[in-house]
């Protein structure tokens, strides 16, 4: 994993848009954004390791999704397109990356900035709830990742807008982290 904010510069969105600005585990803890390394390769499996974190965090559901053209068929552009609006969830979204890679781009609140985290097989990122967000391919244009739930799948993304700058869930994520920077 290795992030960066995003350059901005018009293009496809596949490509890396390093701006040469590394962005810190700290800051994106600082943002909600959980990350551990489980090499796909460890010892006894990753299995075991993602079993424990599933059980610490009450991930009770799982499944995994292979994001390619074999693997989405005829929903391949559509969904690409629908990862690629800027989002968020009411529920955490928790990727656990089997093989591929690619880019999940998190905006950093209050900046409005985008930060690019660079996600590679091994790889498991939680995005809470209420963060703005959005995904694509790099251009390998394959990804396959384990996904999480804690109960049954909450899929649906809140485009960014007016309606869901008062979703609750917006509004908690938001006032958390103004609790946060008081400290
Ligand atoms: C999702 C990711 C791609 O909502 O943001 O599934
Ligand atoms: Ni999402």
């Amino acid at each position: 994993m290795r992030a960066y904010y995003f350059d901005n510069v018009p293009g496809d969105q596949r490509l890396p848009h390093d701006s040469q600005r590394p962005v810190s585990e700290e800051t994106l803890k600082g943002l909600g954004i959980l990350h551990w390394r489980i090499p796909i390769d460890t010892p006894g499996g990753w299995e075991p390791v993602i079993d424990d974190v599933a059980r610490e965090r009450g991930y009770k559901n799982r499944d995994t999704i292979n994001v390619s053209k074999e693997g989405l068929g005829d929903l391949y552009e559509a969904k690409l397109k629908i990862f690629f609006e800027e989002h968020m969830h009411e529920d955490e979204e928790i990727r656990y990356i089997l093989s591929g890679a690619g880019f999940f781009d998190i905006r950093e609140h209050p900046s409005d900035e985008w930060i690019r985290v660079n996600i590679l097989a091994g790889d498991l990122l939680v995005v809470p709830a209420g963060v703005y967000h959005r995904f694509t391919l790099d251009e390998s244009n394959k990804i396959q990742a384990l996904r999480l739930f804690k109960e049954e799948p909450k899929w649906t993304p809140h485009v960014r807008g007016v309606e869901t700058e008062a979703n609750p869930f917006r509004v908690e994520y938001v006032n958390s982290l103004k609790s946060v920077s008081v400290l």
